[in-house]
């Protein structure tokens, strides 16, 4: 395929600096898919198909979605607003939209320090744009892969960013469930762990079908098979060995809209009763 093969899209000036090859808007992807079930502009057809594809297998899919991205702000307002976390280290970022990171970070502690990873192009453009935090504090992005975490680590602007000397809170949210389990997922985020001191905290949430009675899998990640990553769903029980051997904070790890709902925040109903994802929120002893 050739650039001009690839659509108006691809060639957008918004994009201009990306190599034109590394999007391609006819596989889904799934920080775009996400983004079309946030409500968000920046997805192609083929992510909007996908997205359609998994509402029918799951109707609650869009309002889970919302639930799932609430966690992560609140998870975030109580790591830089209760437990002084002041350094986030944010893999598998997103498109940017409302409540991002940074901004729930810098709005409880200005100076927080805040280093995001992508390894889709798309992210980085709009983040590079968008992302723009405090100027007491900084924000700052890469393009790297999770499934390297060398890479991440060893990164001038990372290392710029974070301070490895002092607790960080490596965030791995909506992400871990594309990892499938011969990318090694535990080990991955072992890696992560390792490289972070005591007092460092692991927010993570990950799809699960413990809750879908009546749904088979390969329907479920279906959608996702042509896309640039497969979906791994995962039982409780395997979500919470992501957290081994840290101190999960309460109330542990639960369903997304049950980890400290906000009393002031509105609760939409979703269809089926359950978001379909886990998140919980551990500290290093
Ligand atoms: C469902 S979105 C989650 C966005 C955000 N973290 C949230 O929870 O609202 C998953 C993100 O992970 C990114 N992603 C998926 N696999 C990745 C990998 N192997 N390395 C880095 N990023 C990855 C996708 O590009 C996408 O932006």
């Amino acid at each position: 395929m050739t650039d001009s093969d690839r659509g108006t899209d691809a060639r957008d000036p918004e994009y201009a600096g990306v190599p034109v090859s590394k999007i391609n808007p006819y596989i889904p992807h799934p920080a775009r898919i996400y983004d079309y079930l946030l409500g968000g502009k920046d997805n192609f057809a083929a992510d909007r198909e996908a997205a359609e594809a998994l509402v029918k297998v799951s109707p609650g899919t869009r309002e889970g979605v919302r639930a799932h991205r609430a966690f992560l702000g609140r998870a975030v307002r109580y790591l830089a607003a209760e437990a002084g976390v002041t350094q986030f280290l944010d893999i598998g970022t997103g498109i940017p939209t409302r409540d991002n990171t940074h901004t729930i970070a810098q709005e409880a502690a200005p100076g927080a320090r805040v280093a995001y990873v992508d390894n889709d192009p798309i992210v980085l453009v709009h983040g590079r744009a968008l992302l723009t935090g405090d100027p007491a504090g900084t924000t700052d992005m890469i393009e790297a892969d999770l499934r390297q975490p060398e890479k991440i680590l060893s990164d001038p602007t990372i290392r710029r960013v974070i301070d490895f000397t002092r607790p960080v809170a490596v965030i791995l949210a909506g992400i871990m469930h594309f990892i499938t389990d011969e990318e090694d997922p535990y080990g991955l985020v072992e890696q992560l762990k390792a490289a972070v001191p005591s007092g460092s905290h692991l927010l993570l949430s990950h799809i699960t079908l413990d809750f879908a009675d009546d749904v088979r899998r390969e329907d479920f990640t279906k959608p996702y098979d042509n896309s640039s990553a497969a979906m791994t769903p995962r039982t409780r029980e395997e979500v919470l060995r992501f957290f081994a051997g840290w101190e999960l904070v309460d109330p542990g790890l639960v369903e997304v809209v049950t980890w400290r709902p906000d009393p002031d925040e509105y609760q939409e109903r979703i269809p089926g009763d359950h978001a379909w994802a886990y998140g919980g929120l551990a500290v290093k002893p």
